[in-house]
């Protein structure tokens, strides 16, 4: 099925949708979730305008350190009491490394270089950094003082952080990228998958970041992991109009996830050049590239794309952190080349708004 097939089967109906399974249950009145994104842009303001709208907010816990998580989950917390429904979960980065190889590392560095040094920066004794993101103590944390729903992307985590979070109440959620993640995931026994396609902004949640990204649109990825397993899926990559959400629960998703819709939303805490970036005409187009993590990622083309994509090798999270401080001070000058502009292919649609306008005109609530 065409995109454009699918937009004029689902485009006349304007009925509200209702929320309905797990999500249901944890109290949303529509199939809506404001997807995890790290970085800057989950605020807990954003995780609380979503769970306001009637959907359920992610709060991402990648390149946190345990304690501002904790500290985002405590605002989140007595936040949402005042709304009533525990309508809020985090996202971790499980452990899944790309180890980089030394001399791809040296060589990369060596191109960096000169880009570095116009922000001042020296790459001299760069050493390349394997760490783990805190993965344990995050966990820990998280089954000492629980949240309603825990996903996972990047690896599978161990069974046991999985029934020891279930243990402590939560759902625990996995992201996926083909059906047969989604099947590794099911017999790992968690809750329900994200089901991500390849349309997605920011990292994939690939478990072989080694491998090519697979082009499977997300209705038919949808129905190949539905004939695998019959968990719940939250639907991502792509989704930034009101058709998309009606085709992806169409295709038996429990609910959709917005990422890229809500990067421009008031609640957002993606920097300036980052916004004013996704708005701007002249980029037209998104690229799946190591160039920034070594992961593959979907950001939106700009000098940094043009300039390193070809030469970026396989190697997270040591090209995360190498290229960290370029991005960081490109920021910092308002220069939007040279960042990392994680953008899906619907980064058209995103608008400067309040977080609740823009879902509940996704799910049709007037
Ligand atoms: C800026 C940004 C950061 C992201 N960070 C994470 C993350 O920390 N964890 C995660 O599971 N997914 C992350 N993602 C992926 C989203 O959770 C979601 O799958 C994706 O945004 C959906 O596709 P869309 O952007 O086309 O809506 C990120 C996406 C973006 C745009």
């Amino acid at each position: 099925m065409t995109d454009r097939s699918a937009s004029a089967e689902y485009s006349n109906d304007t009925s509200p949708l209702a929320a309905s399974g797990l999500l249901a249950k944890l109290g949303a009145t529509i199939p809506l979730v404001s997807a995890p994104m790290a970085g800057g842009p989950s605020t807990p303001a954003l995780v609380l305008a979503a769970a306001e709208a009637g959907g359920l907010g992610m709060l991402a816990g990648g390149y946190k350190s345990p304690k501002q998580l904790a500290e985002q989950i405590t605002e989140v917390s007595t936040g949402i009491s005042t709304i009533g429904a525990n309508l809020f979960g985090v996202n971790l980065f499980a452990p899944n490394p790309v180890p980089i190889d030394k001399d791809a590392f040296v060589e990369y560095t060596e191109a960096l270089r000169e880009l570095a040094a116009t922000y001042d920066l020296s790459l001299n004794e760069v050493e390349a950094l394997e760490d783990d993101d805190e993965w344990a103590e995050k966990v820990d944390m998280l089954v000492s003082d629980p949240v309603p729903v825990v996903s996972f992307t990047f690896g599978l985590p161990p069974a046991e952080a999985v029934r020891r979070l279930q243990k402590a109440g939560s759902l625990v959620f996995q992201t996926v990228t083909k059906p047969d993640e989604a099947q590794q995931a099911a017999d790992l026994g968690v809750d329900g998958l994200v089901v991500q396609s390849y349309k997605a902004g920011g990292h994939s949640g690939t478990l072989t970041p080694g491998t090519p990204i697979e082009q499977i649109p997300l209705a038919q990825l949808l129905d190949r992991v539905r004939s695998r397993t019959t968990l719940p899926m939250w639907a991502a990559g792509g989704i930034s109009t009101p058709n998309a959400v009606r085709e992806a629960l169409a295709h038996g998703a429990e609910a959709a996830v917005l990422g890229s819709v809500l990067l421009r939303s008031d609640e957002s805490g993606a920097s300036k050049p980052y916004k004013a970036a996704l708005a701007d005409p002249r980029r037209t187009e998104t690229v799946l590239t190591t160039a920034f993590s070594g992961r593959p990622a979907r950001a939106l083309r700009n000098d940094f794309v043009d300039q390193f994509h070809g030469a970026a090798p396989s190697g997270y999270p040591a090209i995360h952190h190498l290229t960290s401080p370029i991005r960081k001070a490109a920021a910092a000058a308002n220069d939007s080349e040279n960042i990392n502009i994680w953008a899906g292919t619907g980064y058209r649609d995103a608008t400067e708004e309040p977080t609740v306008v823009i879902m509940r005109r996704l799910a049709a609530v007037r």
